[in-house]
Parts: C-alpha cells; sequence; structure tokens
C-alpha cells in the first residue's frame, strides 16, 4: 500500500491532477491546513510547499504504519514547515472546532462508511469561511483499451464493488458538502490519462487480476489472459486508460 501510494504521488498525470485540485481550494500561504487519510504523505508534502514555514500541516490516518512511513517522508519537508501526523479516526477527529483553515481528504471518502459523518467532522474542525475540500476517483467511469470488453467490464467494476464502500463516490462529492452544511460548493473534474501504461497504471491492473482472483471473479488463467491482452494493446501502440477525478470544495458558512 505504501509503495502504490508513492508510485501513484510520483506519477506526472497524477501528481499533475493533485495540484490541480490544490490550486482550485486554494491553499495560500501562511494557512493551517488538516489532511484527513494522508496515508504515507504524499498530499501533506504538496500542501507544507503550498503553506510555506508561517503555515502548518496536519495529517491525520487509521494506519499506524502509513504514518510511519509518513514521519520518514515528510522529515526533510518538516524542517522548512510545521507537520504534525497522527493517529485518529475520521469519523471522530480529535481536534477542536474552527482549528484549520482548511480541510482536506484526497480519495478517501470513497473508503469510508459513512462519509456525512466523515465530512462533518472536517466541518467542524474547520473555522467559519474557511474550506473544506474532498477529491476522490469514480470507478463508474474507467475507460480503458482491451481485446476482451466484456471481461475487462466484469473486472473492474466486480473488483470496485468488492473494494470501495462506494465506488461512485466522485460524482457524489457536491452534494455530499452540501449535505454536510457546507455553502458555495463548487466542482473541478479532471481525467487521468495514460497512453503508455506507465508503472503505476501496470500496478493498477495488477492488482484488479490479483483482487478478481481472490473474489472470484475471475479464474487466475483468465485473470492472466487478461493482463496479457494489455501487453497485446501496448505493444500495438493503442494503449489509452482514463479515470474521471472529482474534486469538491465547499465554504464553512459563518
Ligand atoms: C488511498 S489512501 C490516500 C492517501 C493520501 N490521501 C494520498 O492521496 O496519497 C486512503 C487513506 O485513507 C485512510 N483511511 C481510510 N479510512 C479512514 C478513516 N476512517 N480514518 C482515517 N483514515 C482513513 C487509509 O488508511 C489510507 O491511508
Amino acid at each position: 500500500m505504501a509503495r502504490s501510494l508513492e508510485a501513484r504521488g510520483r506519477t506526472p498525470a497524477q501528481a499533475r491532477l493533485r495540484r490541480r485540485f490544490l490550486k482550485f481550494v486554494p491553499v495560500g500561504a501562511g494557512e493551517r491546513v488538516l489532511e484527513v487519510g494522508c496515508g504515507t504523505g504524499v498530499v501533506v508534502r504538496d500542501l507544507a510547499a503550498l503553506v510555506g514555514p508561517r503555515g502548518g500541516v496536519v495529517g491525520i490516518d487509521a494506519s499506524r504504519r502509513l504514518l510511519d512511513r509518513a514521519r520518514a517522508l515528510c522529515r526533510e519537508t518538516a524542517r522548512r514547515t510545521p507537520i504534525a501526523l497522527r493517529v485518529a479516526d475520521a469519523a471522530g477527529l480529535p481536534f477542536a472546532a474552527n482549528r484549520f483553515d482548511a480541510a482536506l481528504a484526497i480519495t478517501v471518502i470513497l473508503h469510508v462508511a459513512e462519509p456525512l459523518r466523515v465530512v462533518r467532522e472536517m466541518a467542524r474542525v474547520t473555522r467559519p469561511g474557511g474550506r473544506v475540500g474532498v477529491q476522490d476517483q469514480d470507478f463508474g467511469v474507467v475507460a480503458v483499451t482491451h481485446p476482451d470488453r466484456a471481461l475487462t467490464e466484469g473486472i473492474m467494476r466486480g473488483v470496485a464493488e468488492r473494494v470501495y464502500e462506494e465506488p461512485h463516490s466522485g460524482r457524489r462529492l457536491p452534494g455530499l458538502l452540501r449535505a454536510a452544511g457546507l455553502v458555495d460548493v463548487r466542482l473541478l473534474t479532471d481525467v487521468y490519462q495514460d497512453t503508455t501504461l506507465e508503472p503505476w497504471t501496470k500496478t493498477f491492473l495488477e492488482r484488479r487480476a490479483e483482487r478478481a482472483v481472490r473474489f472470484g471473479i475471475a479464474d487466475v488463467s483468465t485473470a492472466k489472459r487478461w493482463l496479457d491482452g494489455f501487453t497485446e494493446v501496448v505493444a500495438a501502440d493503442a494503449f489509452v486508460l482514463t479515470l474521471n477525478y472529482y474534486g469538491a470544495v465547499g465554504t464553512k458558512p459563518a
């Protein structure tokens, strides 16, 4: 998991859409920002560069192991910008009300059982006039070239339904923010596009194949045939994978 998050973080098309979202929020110099579900700290490091030495970034995650990795990976950045990382559940944030200028969750809401509870918590710890921002993929909108379309759709949909609490989370984010009482909600739709089978995309498809076997969606030889199908498409210089990302931002009313 830690390796995959860092590989995604390094992938140029992923870094571009993450940074576009942070600009859309926006996050400014001197601000105090919370990232909920920070994982290995990919976004924490981006945020530290934006808030600078007079601001501060707090990251929380439910996984102690991922946070240990985040502490190591953020050590250098923390020399320039205050960074605090702590274990916590997004559904019960260990912070007083109105403490942050912005609270963000990047590719987290699709994993949580009670998204409204999490967004309400994010709103509670944000100051009036501050921003709550959430960005998620939407696994109902994955397009990928493969010779066997039915098999591809079966694997992509079947795995997503079992792995995420809400595979269509992306399209639901603006409504979620409004339901949590946020106002002036804006939406940024962005697309991850890969035409060369980047290392992160390859790992993503391999994990889909492994999980398809584990969940009984495909047997081992079908999963292997499925992965080999991508190799053929890439060899023909015809590979395309796109995945939609939806970023929604709302303001906490005064
Ligand atoms: C896909 S990762 C995203 C990490 C990071 N935001 C990034 O974009 O690189 C989702 C993260 O959310 C965390 N998470 C999931 N449910 C959580 C919860 N209820 N409370 C806190 N963290 C949670 C996971 O441990 C994981 O690190």
